[in-house]
């Protein structure tokens, strides 16, 4: 049965089928081959142009990952295409401009596994779409007569092995750089011992790509080459990145060359990957996977750039190179979407400046066509990151659209009941269909549906994604009332066989995740970890995508009684959550830094206790030796609750913390990217779990909101507000943004007492500045000096 594109899917270009003449075809294999033994394609067809070419374009996608060449030209820059997408309901097709036809012409499509096969997640499963890869390809020529063509993919074509002799995007890439044959990308190759592709019907919709291609967007130079042993050298890029290696010099021909490529090195020097290793239930501790293999055809001047492939990396091992390697052999490229930058913050302290720099690097590292945990042990899609992250990320990079096309996945995830997924495009761990569909629909992760939307309206003004997701947040918001009034978690039961009234409110049955790795929780005994009780955090996520439901119903012109439906969830929730977790003495339980700060950022804490809470936040803060205690979901708002309830100073404390758990204490240890736990690496070096998720560098909201001070005060920055929070240590700071109207710009510096702001304002926009001497002033569009 054929798809059918979501109701309101982003994807209104989508294509219809009719109008591609080209056909899917699959490459046969006889039996699905083995990991790490699966080549990539070469699928290829000659044709002739008879008359002169005015202009021609391709439309390509695949089952898999390609890249398409004519005459030996690639097309496009794009990499990783078709990219990242539940490839079960809609592929993107990417258009291209052709303009090498000449008369006698060949195409070749290279196919590899891509998403499509790879293996993906921390269970490193493959096959997560399909077992055996395909492509569609549409040449569509106009001529200068005004006559048309269209050469595309059908049973005719012919199908070979390339060089490259596996393909798999966590795992690595293998080529045998020997089996290269130029002669096969162009017209007058004898192929015909070459086999017939099959002409096969694919289900999911083709949808017309809208969100940024990935790209190649930078290249390192490596800092060091080290060579540690007789056979291994160790090349340190100074940068943990996305991407892949170029290796410029590979040897005489037959040399076999492997780069292993890790985030840190061990005791002996040398590229470790075992802290990418999950001891995962019934499955033991899959390989990390990152290792490229290439054995030299010695042709002078070749190189290898593995392109079906990517790995997180700061160093690689390179093992069996024949000769002593310097910087100038290799190159580190950065790979991710190419989106647009939009956010620049800079001030007089290394420190704050690391963090920024450290934050927007784990970013460009996750942001691989969707929004990633990590680029090294799952490189998967999960909903909770950037729910949270999305906000900052959005004052960073154009994120828009790449949100947008990623929603579209979790949309069409979503379970019939409201559930939604914990990963999109889904993998064995995020699939409703697969043996792990228990642990999804976790709260504070499936609240994306909603949250994320909503940042895209604040930040862009944009309401396409509120529009693209509002039936789907409200299933999701049934889902968890129906949850709540209809099951209990055991201990509940156990403790209260009775159910009192407000439990109806209270979220309380798994699975969820909870605030999730606070400093000093053990979140390794899956037992726990899948039984517990959580109604603490879910219960507050139902109560805040309700208020956002209000806001977002409103954004879109919803009638009341829908808004009031959803004001009323708010308050039962609230209630529910009150009841339950106030204590007799006006506390909570559990008594933790995340559980306050939730309670003052949901706005869940009752006026009368509001003070309590913020002091007993403060408390805690203190009695851990003034260090941050909260986890995954509520560092980012740790500090604003801080500074927003009269403690700016210990929110500064915190922030320039540097023994862990602290950001600094990353710094300390040699980071440049934010890592997934506080202490990703110990005090005696050794690394713990990823060394690259953006998650706890939300933060950065504070430098831009906070330190420069600048906020919006309506959607896109058409109102503004900038008033600096002042540091001793901080004596000059800018922001720069790119918003709809145009940038705003935020520069100020403090020299002994004269303090001076200066704010460049676009047109359409209108702001207040606030100074320290807490004086107002209008800015008005062009550039405004202040002092005092
Ligand atoms: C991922 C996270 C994710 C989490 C769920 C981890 O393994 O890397 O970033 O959100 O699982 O708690």
């Amino acid at each position: 049965m054929s798809q059918t594109l979501h109701p309101h899917s982003p994807y209104s270009l989508a294509f219809n089928a009719n109008e591609l003449s080209a056909r899917w075809i699959k490459v046969v294999e006889s039996e699905v081959p083995e990991l790490e033994h699966r080549p990539v394609y070469q699928l290829r067809f000659e044709f002739a142009c008879a008359k002169k070419v005015k202009s021609a374009r391709v439309r390509a996608t695949a089952q898999g990952q390609y890249q398409l060449f004519i005459n030996g030209v690639k097309i496009g820059d794009e990499e990783l295409t078709p990219g990242s997408t539940d490839y079960g309901v809609q592929i993107a097709v990417q258009t291209f401009p052709v303009a090498n036809l000449v008369d006698k012409n060949a195409i070749v499509i290279l196919l590899g596994d891509g998403w499509f096969r790879s293996v993906m997640g921390a269970f490193k499963q493959p096959n997560n779409f399909g077992t055996h890869v395909a492509a569609l390809a549409q040449l569509e020529i106009t001529y200068e007569d005004g006559s048309t063509e269209v050469v595309s993919t059908n049973k005719n074509w012919r199908v070979g092995t390339s060089h490259i002799t596996s393909g798999d995007l966590i795992l690595g890439q293998n080529e045998d750089r020997r089996l290269i044959n130029i002669a096969t990308y162009k017209a007058g190759f004898d192929d015909s011992n070459w086999v017939h592709p099959e002409e096969i019907s694919v289900d999911a919709v083709l949808v017309a790509q809208f969100a940024p291609p990935v790209r190649r967007t930078e290249e390192i130079v490596p800092v060091t080459v080290k060579r540690i042993s007789k056979d291994v050298q160790v090349v340190d890029l100074g940068q943990n990145i996305n991407g892949w290696m170029r290796l410029l010099d590979l040897g005489p021909s037959g040399t076999e060359i492997t780069l292993i490529h890790g985030e840190v090195l061990d005791a002996s020097g040398d590229v470790t990957l075992d802290h990418l290793r999950l001891d995962l239930p019934g499955i033991g501790r899959p390989d990390a996977g990152q290792i490229d293999k290439v054995i030299s055809a010695g042709t002078p001047g070749d190189f290898f750039e593995p392109q079906f492939t990517t790995h997180g990396f700061q160093y690689i091992s390179v093992i069996d190179h024949p000769k002593d390697l310097t910087p100038k052999d290799l190159i580190g490229v950065v790979v991710h979407s190419d989106l647009k930058k939009t956010g620049w913050f800079e001030s007089n302290d290394a420190r704050l400046n690391w963090l920024h720099e450290a934050t927007v690097w784990s970013l460009r590292d996750n942001m691989c066509d969707v929004p990633t945990d990590c680029p090294t042990r799952e490189r998967a899609g999960w909903t909770g990151d950037w729910q949270i992250f999305a906000p900052t990320a959005a004052y960073l990079f154009d994120v828009n659209d790449f949100s947008r096309k990623w929603l579209a996945d979790v949309v069409v995830g979503q379970r019939e009941d409201g559930a939604v997924p914990n990963i999109a495009p889904p993998d064995f761990t995020g699939s409703f269909k697969g043996p792990m569909a228990h642990i999804n629909a976790s709260a504070g992760w499936g609240d994306a549906i909603i949250a994320v939307p909503l940042a895209m309206y604040e930040e862009y003004g944009d309401t396409r994604a509120l529009e693209e997701c509002f039936d789907a947040a409200e299933k999701w918001i049934n889902f968890g009332l129906h949850r709540s009034k209809t099951q209990r978690h055991p201990d509940r039961e156990k403790l209260r066989p009775v159910a009192a009234a407000h439990e109806e409110f209270l979220w309380d049955t798994p699975y969820h995740w909870g605030e999730w790795l606070e400093p000093g929780v053990d979140t390794t005994d899956f037992g726990v970890l899948l039984t517990a009780d959580r109604a603490d955090v879910a219960t507050p996520y139902l109560h805040r995508s309700a208020k956002q439901m209000v806001i977002a119903g409103k954004i879109l012109g919803k009638p009341e009684s829908v808004l009031e439906h959803y004001r009323k969830v708010a308050e039962n929730t609230k209630n529910a959550w009150q009841k339950e977790f106030i204590t007799s003495d006006g506390l909570l339980n559990p008594d933790t830094q995340a559980h306050y700060v939730r309670a003052l950022d949901f706005g869940l804490a009752p006026d009368e206790l509001h003070t309590k809470f913020v002091n007993r936040l403060v408390e805690l803060v203190r009695a851990a030796g003034t260090h941050l205690g909260t986890g995954f979901l509520t560092t980012p708002y740790l500090l604003p609750v801080l500074a927003d309830n009269g403690h700016l100073d210990l929110a500064f404390e915190l922030l320039f913390q540097d023994t862990p758990p602290s950001w600094l204490g990353m710094r300390n240890r040699g980071a440049t990217t934010v890592w997934e736990l506080w202490e990703g690496i110990d005090k005696d070096g050794k690394a713990f779990a990823s060394l690259n998720h953006y998650s706890k560098g939300a933060v950065i909201s504070f430098l831009h909101r906070y330190i420069a001070g600048l906020v919006a005060t309506k959607p896109a920055y058409q109102e503004f507000v900038v008033q600096p929070k002042m540091h001793t240590d901080i004596t000059h700071v800018n922001t720069r943004h790119i918003t709809k109207y145009g940038e705003i710009s935020v520069a100020w510096k403090l020299d002994g007492k004269a303090f001076t702001l200066k704010v460049t304002a676009p047109q359409g926009t209108s702001g207040k500045a606030i100074l320290p001497d807490g004086s107002e002033h209008v800015i008005k569009v062009g550039t405004n000096t202040f002092t005092c």
